[in-house]
């Protein structure tokens, strides 16, 4: 039974840059509570985009966002720190950008923010097998990281039913998030197999109706 509340996150890569508070709060006051700040390096993926004075100028703007903060970076142990004293809630990592997978995650714990794992389109959900019990968040990404905009990658997303098998046969208590290419075609099977954080940015900022049509798209087809 679904019994955990399925939370939107609108992912601020694909909002209007010169307008970027302006942006998040519209998405505030359209009913969300998540907002998705995806972080990208230039070394673990091809792109470059925040650092942790973005988020901390969110944070003090919107004390009451839950700031998702997806860390698209090589070494993320060193970023740990600074983007939860930016005001991080939550901090998911890259499986393979990691070596110490287990510590990273610890440390993650060790600041109290939520702790997420992400694993990209190619990898399996076996790199998870010894740390299910660190775990807050698994977002499963269904496109390879780096850009928005792109195609979802349906054998990706067979990875949702599969990790929350395994978390209930196992007792885990992890949330399973998606990110990639979620739209109002594909939502609804996503939270049917078991996700219950959708972020989504090209589907939110690019709708046609502005950041509320986008939202009340993909609710609606929830709702169906
Ligand atoms: C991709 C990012 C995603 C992406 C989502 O590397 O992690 O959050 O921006 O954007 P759409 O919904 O456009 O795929
Ligand atoms: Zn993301």
């Amino acid at each position: 039974m679904q019994t955990t509340a399925v939370e939107l996150a609108p992912s601020l890569l694909a909002a209007d840059f010169s307008a970027f508070g302006d942006a998040a709060r519209r998405c505030l006051a359209a009913g969300v509570t998540w907002l998705h700040i995806d972080v990208m390096d230039g070394h673990f993926v091809p792109n470059l985009t925040f650092g942790p004075p973005l988020v901390n100028a969110l944070r003090n703007r919107e004390p009451d966002a839950v700031l998702d903060v997806h860390l698209m970076v090589a070494e993320p142990e060193k970023w740990v720190k600074p983007f939860r004293d930016a005001g991080a809630d939550a901090l998911t990592i890259h499986a393979e950008a990691t070596v110490h997978l287990h510590r990273t995650l610890q440390q993650i714990r060790a600041t109290g923010a939520l702790c997420g794992v992400a694993i990209n389109p190619a990898t399996p959900i076996s790199v998870l097998g010894h740390v299910g019990d660190l775990l807050d968040i698994v977002l499963v990404m269904t496109v390879n990281p780096g850009f928005g905009g792109q195609k979802f990658i349906p054998a990706a997303a067979e990875k949702v039913a599969q990790l929350a098998q395994w978390r209930d046969e196992n007792g885990f208590d992890f949330r399973i998030s998606v990110d990639g290419g979620v739209d109002a075609n594909n939502i609804k099977g996503l939270v049917m197999d078991g996700a219950s954080i959708l972020v989504a940015g090209s589907s939110v900022f690019g709708h046609a109706d502005g950041i509320p049509g986008g939202l009340d798209a993909l609710t609606m087809a929830l709702e169906r």
